[in-house]
């Protein structure tokens, strides 16, 4: 039997969701990274990569770290989760890279994130990663999407350029327009 990479990542990201008590957050994260990554033209083996750094972007999140929405706002939880699911993703027979993104998927555009690096040195799929995750992060599934797109779009733009990159700020808001963008989530 041959399993592909996509579908083992698949499968270990569902597990950590379940046993991070969170339901599906990584496909969401992956999903919104994705349609981003598009929505910029990014590159197909930058793709590729965001792909797969989106779906263990929390694998460090440990049952120590057992409060999921604090290891995304807390800036030493996130800070430590960063750097465990580096330290794992790394021994992964996977690109260096990847490791990479995963380490600073916490940081923000203006340097007022885990470790402190900002837009000039981050990895461009670090900084959708980390817009994708709070995303995610601020949505309440269990309300109508429709109640909460309009703050949650007004949050973003007015962090534009400050927690998030402009062009990854556009390129949401244009998809973020589109029913079908939250319908699909
Ligand atoms: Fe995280
Ligand atoms: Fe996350």
């Amino acid at each position: 039997m041959k399993i592909g990479v996509g579908n083992l990542l698949s499968a270990i990201s569902h597990l950590i969701d379940i046993s991070q008590g969170r339901k599906e957050h990584a496909p969401k994260v992956t999903y919104i990274s994705l349609q981003i990554a598009k929505q910029l033209q990014v590159e197909k083996g930058e793709i590729k990569k965001i792909y797969y750094a989106s779906f263990l972007h929390d694998i460090g999140i440990t049952v120590s770290d057992n409060n999921f929405y604090a290891s995304h706002v807390n800036i030493q939880l996130a800070k430590n989760h960063c750097l465990l699911g580096y330290e794992f993703v790394r021994k992964l027979p996977l690109d260096e890279e990847i490791s990479e993104i995963i380490k600073y998927h916490h940081d923000f555009y203006n340097g007022l994130g885990a470790f402190g690096y900002d837009h000039t040195v981050l990895p461009l799929a670090s900084q959708i990663i980390n817009l994708a995750d709070q995303i995610d992060i601020n949505m309440n599934w269990s309300k109508p999407y429709y109640l909460q797109v309009d703050d949650l779009k007004e949050w973003v733009w007015k962090n534009k350029g400050i927690l998030f990159n402009p062009s990854i700020v556009d390129a949401f808001l244009d998809i973020a327009d589109k029913d079908k963008f939250w319908l699909d989530l």
